[in-house]
């Protein structure tokens, strides 16, 4: 099919790629003509994993092109998708569909040919219902142009597989000649037994909303049960991990930490209960105003046990800040909770040395004063907390033998509770993390002495080798660890 994509940031130029890739004549279309020139070169303009693969050869074979020119979509595409972004509206929860508005009411006058118009960004329920009639107001004549919504489910860092292999797609559409184009625009993905769930565009739009909404209450879930076990003293990975085994539940969005950010949920989670209480529905989607709250008091409560660890005050130490993306696998700073809390030390005092894989020249963007190290090691030089923010993989490898050689005091917060924090005791950190029994740790890995770190235990006293009252060589005592 001859395709066009309107709008190329994450959500777009995945997609465009991702339809090319299958085998259709796609044209992605940007205002921004930097974006356009690099992805037209076949490059992807972000980080993400496996696009520029993607890219390459389709732009090299032909079947994928990028322009800025809404007459050239016009003229070209039988097919349109709309994939521009919808953020939230400045001082509103509800969601600002301005640009959506201004990629229809540019595009369809310019269509030479019978299409489909076809949303694929965030919208509020109704959106497609009242553009419906723009564009068929719109359409020059002698044009039948209709309007479909088509919501998208791709997550950054897995966008590619997400698109190519969906676990559903979602059609809202008016008509039959709206449900085959899209049945054949995706006509590998059903071949492959993708379930299609063929419905009107005002469910589809809510479909999407309500998917990120759930995603979001999940998350603020797992994290009030974090809350509880840190005062019960019970683990809440082993926790999430039983009730992931609960097939009415499943594993996903369990991971409790520093709850959830990036372009998508909690900006969706808002925009839902605004326009739930535009449609007088306010009081059924009261509860998504606690799964905000509960997911803001986080990032809060992560600064105050950085303070805390840091002695009470941030003023005058120098923080580590591991990770500063929204999640791992993308460069993407938007919302992100490890900046948040990053800038906010930062505010308390504290010379921040932060390191990230990918989105280091994002954040730097924004918070000019943040500090960043090509390697965990330049990053927590001299640092009196290190902060564990963004789960990107390479974190769970460290040495923590070699970095306390490296720190000014072994005290590390895993927001993220994914490091193996008993191998951190055991090489003499004070670790802490939300919701976790941490066990002192058995002394794996090298003895400090062969790493190089420091022996002196601080708070006195000499190091114990393992014993009845402690089965780790445990350098430092906490307030768990009764051995001092
Ligand atoms: C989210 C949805 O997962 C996608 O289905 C949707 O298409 C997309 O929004 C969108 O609307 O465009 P994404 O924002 O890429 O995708 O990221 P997620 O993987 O959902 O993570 C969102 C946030 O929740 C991240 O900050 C992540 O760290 C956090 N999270 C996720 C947790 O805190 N705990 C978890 O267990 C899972």
């Amino acid at each position: 099919m001859r395709i066009t994509v309107i709008g190329t940031g994450y959500l777009g130029a995945v997609h465009a790629a991702c339809m090319a890739s299958i085998g259709h004549e796609v044209l992605g279309v940007d205002s921004d003509a930097d974006k356009i020139t690099e992805l037209a070169a076949g490059r992807a303009p972000f980080y993400e994993p496996g696009l520029a693969d993607l890219l390459r050869p389709a732009v090299r074979s032909g079947r994928l092109r990028f322009g800025t020119s809404f007459a050239e979509a016009g003229a070209f595409g039988e097919l349109h998708f709309i994939c521009v972004g919808t953020p939230q509206l400045a001082g509103s929860y509800a969601a600002d569909v301005s640009a959506v508005d201004a990629a229809v009411e540019r595009l369809v006058p310019r269509c030479a040919r019978d299409c489909l118009i076809v949303g694929k960004s965030t919208v509020p329920v109704g959106t497609a219902s009242r553009l419906a009639a723009v564009v068929a107001g719109l359409a020059p004549a002698g044009v039948t142009a209709e309007l479909a919504w088509n919501p998208e489910f791709l997550r950054e860092g897995t966008a590619i597989a997400d698109t190519l292999h969906p676990e559903r797609l979602v059609a809202g559409v008016s008509s039959a000649r709206a449900d085959a184009a899209l049945r054949q625009a995706y006509a590998p993905m059903i071949e492959a037994g993708t379930p299609y769930i063929s419905t009107d565009p005002s469910t589809a739009e809510l479909v999407k909303v309500s998917a990120n909404a759930f995603l979001a209450t999940k998350v603020s879930f797992i994290n009030v049960i974090a809350d509880v076990c840190d005062v019960a003293d019970a683990d809440v990975a082993t926790l999430a991990q039983a009730l992931g085994y609960d097939s009415r539940i499943g594993p996903q969005a369990l991971g409790a930490g520093l709850g959830f950010g990036g372009g998508c949920l909690a900006k969706d989670v808002r925009a839902l209960a605004a326009r739930a209480e535009e449609l007088g529905a306010s009081d059924a989607v009261a509860f998504l105003g606690t799964v905000d709250a509960v997911n803001a008091a986080r990032r809060r409560r992560a600064v105050d046990i950085a303070r805390s660890m840091a002695g009470g005050s941030l003023r005058g130490t120098r923080v580590a800040v591991l990770g500063v993306a929204f999640k791992p696998g993308t460069d993407d700073v938007r919302d992100s909770p490890a900046l948040a809390v990053a800038a906010a030390v930062s505010l308390q005092g504290a010379e921040v040395r932060a390191h990230d894989p990918r989105a280091a020249a994002n954040a730097r963007a924004l918070h000019p004063q943040l500090r960043f190290a090509p390697d965990v090691t330049g990053a927590c030089e001299g640092a009196d907390v290190v902060l564990h923010l963004t789960e990107w993989d390479e974190y769970q490898d460290v040495d923590p033998w070699a970095l306390r050689a490296v720190v000014r005091e072994p005290r590390v917060f895993d927001a993220r509770n994914v490091l193996p924090l008993e191998r951190w005791r055991a090489a003499g950190w004070t670790a802490r993390a939300f919701g976790r029994r941490i066990r002192p740790g058995r002394a794996e890995g090298p003895r400090p002495a062969a790493a190089g770190g420091r022996l002196a235990p601080v708070g006195g006293g000499s190091p114990r080798p393992p014993g009845p009252q402690c089965p780790s060589w445990c350098l430092r005592g906490d307030e768990r660890c009764e051995c001092w």
